[in-house]
């Protein structure tokens, strides 16, 4: 309070400044009040409550999200909305309204967000709406992913899986048992083995083009993380809340395409080696891909997959090595398993 004192001394305020402050308050609280659209009368409940502008956000930072969702399906039901951001997002809760949503092919296209953005529109799987087109490029992803071993049992991409593993624990012995943390380098190893996949090689750690790809692949998960506030729009500087994730997916890209160029000098019908010449064998065929699948989508797939399968896979090991670390027992069963 004391401050406060000192700064009106330093910054006496003129009648007039405090009028202007009163009519720029009144005036959002009124804005606030009555500019809120109706809502149609046939739609879930909103939560009451929340913040202007903010809307329910903050109470996002403070609580547990999970558990506020739900003692808010015990107080308002299974399906209700909750404003986020500048808009409202519709939670639904339990077996039986879950059930019915999934069965329905409308909530199966996913929500654009930054991810569209980097994708391009619906070029992709990710982004593209349910329906054959969509079907059509899974089902030939995971073909190929099965041919190229992405399976249990014979033929698998066991070894090299293992040959990228016996990479990480040279790493993390290097640590010689001083603290460290082992996502990065997970995320580098599962990136490593979808080149492997897709680009037919895997990289040396050293490797600059690698590392370039990997820089860009941390940047790219970091910007479409980032959660854009209500207002952002209106702060300079950041008017554009994905022009990083465009930067970042046009580098990936770019990086794509070069590989592109280079599988089809050497391309060779009879000896398809990874998922790029599999792809352009695909568009080399008397319909091409028909109306799913061209240059363009094949470049857009390919980013999916390095989306989809990098931070998720390194994720979901960061947790397993964790268990492990917490329950001796199981780590020994996995190592009785190898
Ligand atoms: C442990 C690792 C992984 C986890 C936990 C995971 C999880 C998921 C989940 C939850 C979905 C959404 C499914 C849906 O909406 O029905 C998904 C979709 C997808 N994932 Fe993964 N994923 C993993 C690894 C990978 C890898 C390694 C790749 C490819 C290299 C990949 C590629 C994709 C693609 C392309 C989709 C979109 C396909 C679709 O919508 O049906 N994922 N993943």
């Amino acid at each position: 309070m004391a401050e406060v004192f000192t700064l009106l001394e330093r910054f006496p305020l003129t009648l007039l400044d405090v009028s202007t402050i009163l009519v720029f308050v009144a005036t959002f609280v009124l804005a606030v009040r009555f500019l809120k659209v109706e809502r149609p009368g046939n739609l879930a409940p909103l939560v009451p409550g929340g913040w202007p502008l903010l809307n329910h956000m903050p109470t996002f930072l403070t609580t547990d999200h999970r558990l506020l969702f739900c003692k808010w399906a015990k107080e308002h039901g299974d399906v209700y909305h909750v404003k986020i951001k500048s808009g409202e997002i519709c939670v639904v809760s339990g077996y039986t309204a879950l059930k019915e949503m999934m069965e329905k092919d409308v909530f199966s296209t996913r929500h654009d967000g930054p991810v569209m953005v980097a994708t391009g529109g619906d070029q992709d799987i990710l982004m593209a709406p349910y329906g054959e087109v969509f079907k059509k490029r899974r089902r030939f992803v995971a073909s190929v992913f099965r041919g190229l071993g992405v399976k249990m049992g014979r033929g698998s991409i066991q070894d090299q899986i293992q040959e990228e593993a016996r990479f990480i624990c040279i790493k993390i012995s290097s640590f010689s048992g001083r603290p460290f943390s082992v996502s990065t380098d997970l995320a580098t190893a599962a990136g490593n083995i979808i080149c492997a996949l897709v680009f037919g090689k895997r990289f040396d750690y050293g490797d600059t083009r690698f590392q370039h790809l990997q820089m860009t692949m941390a940047k790219l998960g970091a910007e479409m993380v980032k959660w854009p506030l209500p207002f952002v729009h209106y702060i300079p500087k950041v008017q554009d809340p994905a022009a990083g994730v465009r930067l970042h997916s046009k580098k990936l890209q770019q990086f794509i395409r070069e590989e592109i160029e280079r599988h089809r000098l050497n391309l060779d019908p009879e000896d398809p080696r990874d998922f790029i010449d599999y792809c352009l064998l695909q568009l080399n065929q008397k319909d091409g891909g028909g109306t799913w699948l061209n240059e363009e989508s094949v470049v857009y797939i390919l980013q999916d997959l390095f989306i989809a399968g990098t931070d998720t896979t390194a994720a979901t090991l960061t947790w397993a090595i964790l268990y492990m670390i917490l329950y001796p027992d199981v780590q020994q069963k996995v190592r009785e398993n190898q």
